[in-house]
């Protein structure tokens, strides 16, 4: 499966830095002979049309890092989807660990967003993984399971859903599980999305938490990881292009 490289830029960036960065990146995927992976910035929100101003035609793919369940209304500080398709996105990101810790984003939310952002044509990206304590109690799988089976909404596809697997406790932190507990927990995804959609097959499961340049080709070429999602590394164009380059 062709691999989807995603950076997360979080909340980083002002206009000047955001700008060199993406176009740094526009013009490495644009040079790179039929590139064998996707790669896509999720700016914050504040650069989604400046960024997708620098990166048109480069075939870098652009997308938000959240967005709300209605399409518009009365949500101060709020971004819909089709706002974010307007702009040029094709992915937004969806139930990132930080939203459901900082603002109490459950499963139910999480699936209202991404079924929203399937309406405006944007493939969803959710994301699920189990905190230390959690994985500590043996329940990674079941966490993972029960994420699945709550935020991945009616209607989703191959083609307008990624899963991300970002363990919490491997996020920011400079840890990662081992390739085979990476291959474990993927395989298990894999597994329960065979029960919720016909072509399950085909969804592409990224790996996110403390991907860096020197540990991107062991974690990528674990089975059923099929891309990664990158925070930190991601704002540095060389160590997000190293990591991009793993794949190939
Ligand atoms: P880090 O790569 O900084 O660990 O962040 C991962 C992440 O949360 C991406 O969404």
């Amino acid at each position: 499966m062709r691999k989807l490289i995603a950076g997360n830029w979080k909340m980083n960036c002002l206009k000047g830095e955001g700008i060199e960065l993406a176009r740094d990146l526009g013009m490495r995927y644009a040079q790179e002979n039929d590139p064998a992976f996707d790669l896509l910035i999720c700016p914050p929100a504040t650069l989604i049309d400046a960024v997708g101003n620098v990166i048109a035609g480069s075939g870098v793919l652009l997308g938000g890092q959240d967005c709300h369940a209605e399409p518009k209304g009365a949500h101060t500080g709020d971004i819909a989807a089709p706002m974010l398709a307007d702009l040029g996105c094709s992915h937004v990101i969806v139930g990132h660990s930080e939203r459901r810790q900082n603002h109490g984003e459950i499963d139910l939310v999480v699936a209202e967003k991404a079924a929203a952002a399937h309406r405006a044509g944007l493939a969803a990206i959710i994301c699920i993984g189990e905190t230390e304590a959690e994985r500590d109690a043996g329940h990674a799988l079941a966490v993972c399971t029960r994420q699945l089976a709550g935020s991945v909404p009616k209607g989703a596809t191959a083609d307008n859903t990624v899963i991300a697997y970002e363990p919490v406790w491997a996020i920011g932190t400079g840890r990662t599980p081992t390739a085979a507990d990476v291959a474990e927990v993927h395989r298990h995804i894999r597994a329960e999305l065979c029960r919720q959609m016909s072509d399950a097959d085909r969804v592409r499961i990224l790996y996110g938490g403390s991907v860096k340049p020197s540990n991107a080709a062991e974690l990528m070429s674990v089975p059923n990881v099929d891309g990664a999602l990158v925070g930190g590394a991601s704002l540095k164009a060389e160590d997000f292009w190293a990591i991009a380059q793993a794949c190939s």
